[in-house]
């Protein structure tokens, strides 16, 4: 098989990655919504899942302003999430299991904004504005996702635990961030 050897051609290849990855976590996100047991968490998993639809459509809009075929390519590193959630979920007693959705939540997120980050770079050095503006959009959404599964997750963490969500992240950061005068 010929190797590939052209930015664009490469760009367009990693684009495929993401658009499958998208369509996979649309189908994580209704799974997610299922699973929910909290109404504000089926909220807003919902609320991810309209604008996932909405970030395939600005990714296939990329494809078409690069006069590629929008094509689908293997992202292992997705699907190793799903999998992975599953297990998760299907080991996990209802009671708790918010929790479990919340962090392959987060996974996720992160690893879109990786991959984001890295093409919206990309499509800058080419000179693709269109395609950097239909994904910075992707990208702020899943930052902005980001921020919220984080605070909800603290939200579970001090219900379980009846502390304040401020104590626990004062407990959980390291040594470390401590300032100087501390
Ligand atoms: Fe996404
Ligand atoms: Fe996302």
């Amino acid at each position: 098989m010929a190797l590939i050897n052209d930015p664009r051609k490469l760009f367009a290849y990693k684009l495929g990655t993401v658009l499958s990855g998208e369509k996979k976590i649309l189908t994580m996100l209704k799974k997610l919504e299922k699973r929910a047991q909290r109404e504000e968490l089926r909220q807003q998993f919902r609320h991810h899942r309209e604008e996932t639809e909405g970030q395939i459509r600005n990714i296939e809009q990329a494809f078409e302003a690069l006069g590629e075929k929008a094509t689908g390519r293997q992202n292992p590193t997705i699907t190793g999430l799903a999998e992975q959630a599953d297990v998760l979920y299907d080991k996990t007693d209802d009671e708790i299991l918010d929790t479990v959705l919340l962090g392959g939540a987060a996974e996720t997120e992160h690893v879109e904004i990786a991959l984001y980050e890295d093409l919206i770079t990309q499509a800058r050095a080419m000179g693709e504005q269109q395609v950097v503006a239909l994904l910075e959009q992707n990208l702020e959404q899943e930052q902005h996702t980001l921020e919220e599964v984080k605070r909800a997750s603290e939200r579970l963490a001090q219900r379980a635990s009846g502390r304040p969500a401020s104590v626990i992240a004062e407990t959980a950061a390291p040594s470390g961030f401590e300032s100087p005068g501390q």
